[in-house]
C-alpha cells in the first residue's frame, strides 16, 4: 500500500517571517518521516517555501491552479508557473472555492486535467454540506463531484488524490468521526474502483477539524490514506504530531 499523505493546507495564512519560523520548526521535528508530507501555501510565498523546502522530504504544494494553459485570465495561476517552484501537488474544487468563486465540477475537473497534464498532482476535494448529509444526499454529492473528474481524466485518475472534506466539519472543530469518515472513503473508493485497476493505489485523505487528538483514529481507517489539514497545520507541534499518527 502507498504510504499515507498528509498535506497542510494553509489557506490565506502566512508571513515571509511566519512561514520561515513555522517550516524550520517542522522540518527540525520531520527528518525521515514514515509518510509523505507536503504544505500547500499561497502564490505569493512559492519562492520563499521552495528554497526552505530544498533538500527536505516535505513536498511544494498550491491551494489552488488554473484550468487554463496560459493567456488572459487575470490573476490566475497556471499550472506551469507552479512547475516552476517545484510543485509537486495542487489542492482543486476546495469547497471555499466551490462556494465563494463559484467553482463547478467541470471547471474542478478541468483545473484537475490542466494540473495532471503539467506533471502536477492535483488533490481533489469533494465533500458535501450539514444541509445535504442531514437530507441524506452524501453519498450523491460526493460520487457526482468525484464522477466529474472522472469522466474528465479517466485515462490518468490513478495519478489523482482525492480529499474528503464535509464541509460542516471545516474549520469548526465538529471532526466527522472514525466511522463517519470510513463510510464514505469506501464509497469513493469503490467509485475509483470502478474507473481504474490502481484504485487501491489512489491516496484518498480525509480533511475537516483532524488534530493531534483525533489523528490517529481516522487514520486508523482502512480508507483513509492521510489527511488534508488547515488550521492545525498552521501550529508546528501539532501538524508533527498528525504526521507521527500517519507514520
Ligand atoms: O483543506 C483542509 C481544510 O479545509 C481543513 O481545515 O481547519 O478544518 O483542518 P481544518
Amino acid at each position: 500500500m502507498t504510504s499515507k499523505l498528509i498535506a497542510g493546507n494553509w489557506k490565506m495564512n502566512g508571513s515571509l517571517a511566519a512561514n520561515a519560523a513555522l517550516l524550520q520548526t517542522i522540518l527540525s521535528g520531520v527528518r525521515q518521516p514514515a509518510c509523505a508530507v507536503a504544505v500547500c501555501v499561497p502564490a505569493p510565498y512559492l519562492a520563499q517555501c521552495q528554497a526552505l523546502l530544498s533538500e527536505t522530504s516535505v513536498e511544494l504544494g498550491a491551494q489552488d491552479v488554473s484550468a487554463h494553459e496560459a493567456g488572459a485570465y487575470t490573476g490566475e495561476v497556471s499550472a506551469l508557473m507552479l512547475r516552476d517552484f517545484g510543485v509537486r501537488y495542487a489542492i482543486v474544487g476546495h469547497s471555499e472555492r466551490r462556494q465563494y468563486h463559484g467553482e463547478t465540477d467541470l471547471v474542478v475537473a478541468e483545473k484537475a486535467q490542466r494540473a495532471l497534464a503539467t506533471g502536477i498532482t492535483p488533490i481533489v476535494c469533494v465533500g458535501e454540506t450539514l444541509a445535504q448529509r442531514d437530507a441524506g444526499l452524501t453519498e450523491e454529492v460526493v460520487k457526482r463531484q468525484l464522477a466529474a473528474v472522472i469522466h474528465l481524466n479517466g485515462h490518468c485518475i490513478s495519478e489523482i488524490v482525492v480529499a474528503y472534506e464535509p464541509v460542516w466539519a471545516i474549520g469548526t472543530g465538529k471532526t466527522a468521526t472514525p466511522e463517519q469518515a470510513q463510510a464514505v472513503h469506501a464509497v469513493l473508493r469503490a467509485q475509483l474502483q470502478a474507473a481504474s485497476t490502481q484504485a487501491g493505489r489512489i491516496r484518498i485523505l480525509y480533511g475537516g477539524s483532524m488534530n493531534a487528538a483525533n489523528a490517529a483514529s481516522l487514520l486508523a481507517q482502512p480508507d483513509i490514506d492521510g489527511g488534508l489539514i488547515g488550521g492545525a497545520s498552521l501550529k508546528a507541534t501539532d501538524f508533527l504530531s498528525i504526521i507521527n499518527a500517519a507514520s
